[in-house]
């Protein structure tokens, strides 16, 4: 019987696997804020007024961002600490040992290869009514998969195709690129708190928490500001993929917890004002659209301002499609040179030093995934298998700080044991607030990585021929 909880060594990993390091703390925040600002602000956070916290979605957003703070402190100590690729993925090999490490290993690859499937679905929508304005309307054939009333979501797989080839020609490129488009989304959110701002009508708050705290509705759903926190989780999903970058950065040790927290406390006060002005401009009943933000500016007769939000998030969920998917690849890749993987998964090509034949794959199958899965159930488990994985690293802090007292940190989060408990209880209660079934999917998911396991893994694992 194999040692299923056999560990790495901790020690800083900085090998050179030929990726090449160019990014800067800089790059590294933008990177995050391209992966955390999308969906969940332009999108959720409406359905979650509307649906499960009222006016109190801001509360929702400040429960979130708090569970989420706990988890980034634990991500920056970590990332400088241990190191090594692949993320939550890598702090967990040492600090658990193997199996648990598979396991965060096959959350992690549900959280980014989901999102970006699911958040190519809401591009699509967002991409469709632009080209619908200008009066070249794609058929609800077309745009919309199977599951949802269409035939195929054409425009969700072409964005995913595009962006496979952004992410084969190189990293740097790709950097610069995500730059361009994280301006182009920060100015869509300038100009709305900008012209929100002038509108507030206070009495759209009250009631401020119409829902409650947390109840179940008839249909057995729970509903309330927690319930409503566990959806608009989504909208911070991807602070992690800063630590995905580790091998990349220039200066991993320091500008990789800078990233990490820069970007995270960056978005979480965006996240406060925007959804504060978006329902105290517009009643919260009237936010369950597919484009809320815009939605609220044309209700107040700001029709310019609201097609320049509309182009921004067209932009904005590129960038984050573009990072969660980079983030994937580079965990898939890290796994498969611990050998729990195929080895044909980290090659890295000569030519354009990246992951080719990664890239394509995990390209082909998310856009078939976009294309035919509709996006609502999606976001669910993607932020299970997060909340799951962030419940993890909090308790790597605890068990590394046991196990390695002495080892260099340097990155140290304040309160360290105290914090990462937090940390334990806040992302385990926002499990608990999901809907029954996004828990039982959850468990299937898990199955199936557990078969993985079990069938190639604990052979082929580096630790094992080792
Ligand atoms: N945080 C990302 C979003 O809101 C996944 O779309």
């Amino acid at each position: 019987m194999p040692n299923l909880f056999r560990k790495k060594a901790v020690a800083y990993e900085d090998a050179d696997y030929g990726l090449r390091k160019v990014l800067s703390a800089f790059d590294l925040t933008v990177l995050g804020i391209g992966a955390i600002i999308g969906t969940g602000i332009f999108v959720l956070s409406g359905h979650a007024a509307a649906t499960q916290s009222g006016p109190a979605v801001v509360l929702s957003f400040i429960v979130a961002g708090v569970a989420c703070a706990f988890a980034a402190l634990s991500y920056a100590e970590l990332a400088a600490s241990v190191g090594g690729c692949g993320s939550a993925y890598g702090y967990s090999y040492a600090a658990f040992g193997e199996l648990i490490a598979w396991i965060i290993a096959w959350d992690l690859i549900l959280e980014y290869g989901v999102s970006v499937a699911a958040v190519a679905n809401g591009w699509s929508g967002y991409f469709n009514n632009a080209l619908t304005a200008i009066g070249v309307g794609l058929p609800d054939a077309y745009t919309k998969g199977p599951f949802a009333g269409g035939v195929i979501n054409i425009p969700a797989i072409v964005i995913i195709l595009i962006l496979m080839m952004l992410l084969i020609i190189g990293v740097k490129e790709t950097a610069r690129i995500n730059a361009a488009a994280v301006t182009i989304k920060l100015l869509a959110v300038a100009i709305f708190i900008g012209v929100a701002i002038f509108n507030v009508h206070p009495e759209n708050w009250t009631p401020f928490v119409p829902f409650g705290w947390f109840s179940y509705d008839s249909a057995g759903q729970p509903v309330g500001v927690f319930a409503g926190a566990s959806l608009v989780f989504f909208a911070y999903v991807g602070f992690d993929a800063v630590s995905t970058a580790v091998e990349e950065a220039r200066n991993p040790q320091r500008d990789v917890p800078i990233g990490i927290l820069a970007a995270l406390g960056f978005c979480t006060l965006l996240y406060i004002i925007v959804s504060a002005l978006m329902t105290g401009i517009v009643p919260y009943t009237a936010l369950n659209v597919s484009s809320p933000a815009s939605e609220a500016l044309l209700r107040i007769g700001h029709n310019t301002a609201a097609g320049i939000v509309a182009t921004g998030v067209i932009f904005g969920l590129t960038t984050v499609m573009l990072v969660l998917y980079y983030g994937l690849t580079r965990i898939i890749t890290g796994v498969s040179r611990d050998g729990l993987l195929p080895p044909y998964f980290s090659v890295v090509n000569e030519k354009t030093k990246t992951p080719v034949r990664t890239t394509v794959l995990t390209g082909v199958v998310m856009a078939i995934m976009a294309g035919l899965i509709p996006l609502g159930v999606l976001a669910e488990l993607v932020n299970i298998g997060t909340l799951a994985a962030f419940v993890l690293v909090c308790g790597g802090i605890i068990v590394l700080r046991r196990s390695h007292p002495d080892m260099p940190r340097p990155f140290k989060m304040p309160f360290g044991t105290v914090f990462a408990t937090l940390g334990i209880i806040s992302c385990g209660a926002l499990i608990a607030f999901l809907p029954y079934e996004t828990h039982l999917r959850f468990l299937i998911w898990l199955a199936v990585g557990l078969i993985i396991y079990f069938t190639y893994s604990v052979k082929h694992s580096r630790l094992a021929v080792a």
